[in-house]
């Protein structure tokens, strides 16, 4: 990868689209994960044509949305899925539409986008037509209408994720969309078996090519403990409590021994649903925003490695992967890596996952250190 560090800052280019600036993110990506050239240009070119208008946009003139895929609003964020003795697996996750128009629009504009998908890689949506009225509603409420992710394979054509919004007729209804919504997919004692939460953030459906495509339950738990993390997981067969609890800790960056909660924003967990007959999960996730429990993405990429390290992946990858993203200092900032999560999936071995933020709009400047506040006062 070859001058990935010193290429000029997106802001220099006056020439940048939103839909340029990530599309270039994604081809160095699919350049260091070992995609070919070809399948490359065709996800570049399917970011950019999910993304619609918004792609054309100048960079220059800020995001304009209020979109929460990512904290300054870009609505484009990638993650690398690590396995042992693997390749790690590229995803991108966007919002159609940027996030601009409003939920119904957005809503209307991510509905077509995955239409378009299944007709061209010849899939079913029927599971999501099955849902459309929970989801859809004429005024729709809450932080998004649809996201999409595509999982980059070789090949060229991406197992394809929606995520939906359970808010969607409001949050005081949101638990009642989603008991609805796993009932119709057969789900029906898929509910009764989730941890209490916050909140539930989002539902998501696999489409497309997948072996056993899931269903997704996101649940939100402010001020999580150590010990609150490793007992989340209701998965059959599923991680050792002091393995998730282990995670959580090198993921937060808590001493051993010491047991604070995570404040500042919520810990998320996921449920993934594939058989009927249990009513049990099949994978279980647990997903940390390292970026609000850092200084700086220096910390965050320290962590990383640990992490990596401890299951036994090789991290090379990772470096380069944040490179080929930006080329700023990793000590810059705090939110390159936005979340760092670990997957358990019957049958499979755990995975680490890392997201990584486009920051095409901006930077959030590093935390100021405890010392250095000493030193003002
Ligand atoms: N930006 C939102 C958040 O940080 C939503 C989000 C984007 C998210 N990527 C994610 C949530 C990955 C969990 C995991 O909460």
């Amino acid at each position: 990868m070859i001058g990935l560090r010193h290429r000029p800052s997106a802001r220099t280019l006056t020439a940048q689209t939103l839909g340029s600036h990530t599309a270039g993110q994604l081809l160095r990506l699919c350049e260091v994960v070992g995609l070919g050239e070809a399948a490359a240009a065709g996800y570049a070119q399917t970011l950019t044509a999910a993304l619609g208008p918004t792609a054309m946009r100048p960079l220059g003139l800020g995001s304009g949305s209020s979109s929460f895929l990512s904290d300054d609003h870009t609505p484009v964020e990638f993650s690398l899925s690590f396995a042992p003795g693997e390749a790690p697996t590229l995803r991108v996750l966007l919002e159609p539409g940027g996030g601009h128009g409003g939920l119904a629009q957005s809503g209307r504009a991510g509905l077509a986008v995955v239409r378009e998908l299944a007709q061209r890689w010849n899939f079913s949506t029927d599971r999501l037509d099955e849902l459309q009225d929970l989801f859809f509603p004429l005024s729709p409420q809450g932080p998004l209408a649809l996201w999409l992710a595509l999982e980059l394979r070789p090949g060229g054509a991406p197992r394809v994720k929606v995520y939906l919004n359970p808010s969607a007729s409001g949050a005081a209804r949101a638990a009642d969309t989603v008991r609805e919504a796993l009932r119709r997919l057969g789900h029906h004692q898929a509910f009764a078996t989730l941890p209490q939460s916050d909140r539930v953030l989002f539902f998501a459906l696999d489409l497309g090519d997948w072996d056993v495509p899931r269903v997704k339950v996101y649940t939100a738990h402010h001020d999580l403990s150590a010990a609150a993390a490793g007992s989340l997981s209701r998965m059959e067969d599923g991680p050792d409590p002091a393995e998730t609890e282990a995670f959580f800790r090198a993921a937060s960056g808590l001493a051993d021994g010491q047991d604070t909660l995570l404040d500042r924003r919520p810990v998320q967990a996921c449920h993934a649903f594939t058989e009927t007959a249990t009513g049990l999960p099949g994978g279980f996730t647990l997903y940390v925003p390292v970026r609000d429990y850092v200084r700086h993405d220096g910390d965050a990429l320290g962590r990383a490695l640990v992490l990596l390290d401890r299951y036994g992946i090789d991290s090379a990858q990772l470096v380069d992967a944040l490179a080929a993203v930006t080329s700023r200092r990793l000590e810059d900032g705090a939110g390159l890596i936005a979340y760092l999560a670990l997957a358990h999936q019957q049958g499979r071995p755990p995975r680490v996952m890392v997201y990584i933020s486009s920051e095409a709009y901006e930077v959030r400047p590093p935390a100021v250190s405890a010392p250095l506040i000493a030193a003002v006062r």
